[in-house]
């Protein structure tokens, strides 16, 4: 698939076949998510496969939504803050840009594999963290539902128009094409 279609055929799926992806093909997906871009190549990320359909009830726990209940395979992007790189100038963590990365790499992969993703961050961290063991200065940062979509009829785009969000030398200004 061109790259430009599989920016536009990726969207949220939220449906799910009760059925697991191999693990070779998880492995592609999470391999996508190894080869991202990481501030001072840091890589300051771990992706926590889960399929045991009991970690997966307790993991379910964070995130009360029906369609949720119905996921079948989860990835949990992890940063670590401990190997985050932090500008001098000002310390800002770039910890969550990090994993933003891998996770876009991951869920653009998933798609091309014909695949299903949807990020979500709307979780309770503190049931994630419990679930998963997770050290103090690792952070859960997103699950990452993973399975054949139940359907696929791709929605219509909903984005802001291109002069709403694309400026040119300065802020506000519009780009001329
Ligand atoms: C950082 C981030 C957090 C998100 N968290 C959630 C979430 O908690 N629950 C959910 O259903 N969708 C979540 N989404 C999915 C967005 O709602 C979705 O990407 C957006 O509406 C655009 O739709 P599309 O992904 O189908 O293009 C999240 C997306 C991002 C990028």
């Amino acid at each position: 698939m061109h790259f430009n279609q599989l920016l536009r055929e990726r969207y949220s799926i939220r449906d799910y076949k009760p059925l697991k992806v191999s693990k070779a093909l998880v492995i592609e997906v999470l391999e996508a998510g190894r080869m991202a871009p990481s501030a001072a190549n840091r890589q300051p990320w771990n992706f926590i496969l889960v399929s045991d359909e009991n970690n997966l009830e307790k993991l379910k726990k964070a995130y009360d939504r029906e369609w949720f209940k119905n996921v079948p395979q989860m990835i949990v992007v992890c940063g670590n803050h401990n190997e985050s790189w932090k500008r001098s100038i000002d310390q800002k963590d770039h910890c969550d840009v990090d994993a933003a990365i891998a996770v876009d790499h991951m869920t653009l992969r998933a798609t091309e594999l014909g695949l299903g993703t949807c990020w979500v961050c709307h979780f309770d961290p503190a049931i994630v963290r419990d679930v998963l063991n997770l050290p103090e200065h690792v952070e859960p940062i997103a699950l990452l539902p993973i399975g054949y979509p139940l359907e696929n009829k791709a929605p219509a785009k909903k984005r802001k128009a291109f002069s709403e969000v694309v400026f040119e030398e300065v802020y506000g200004a519009p780009l001329k094409k």
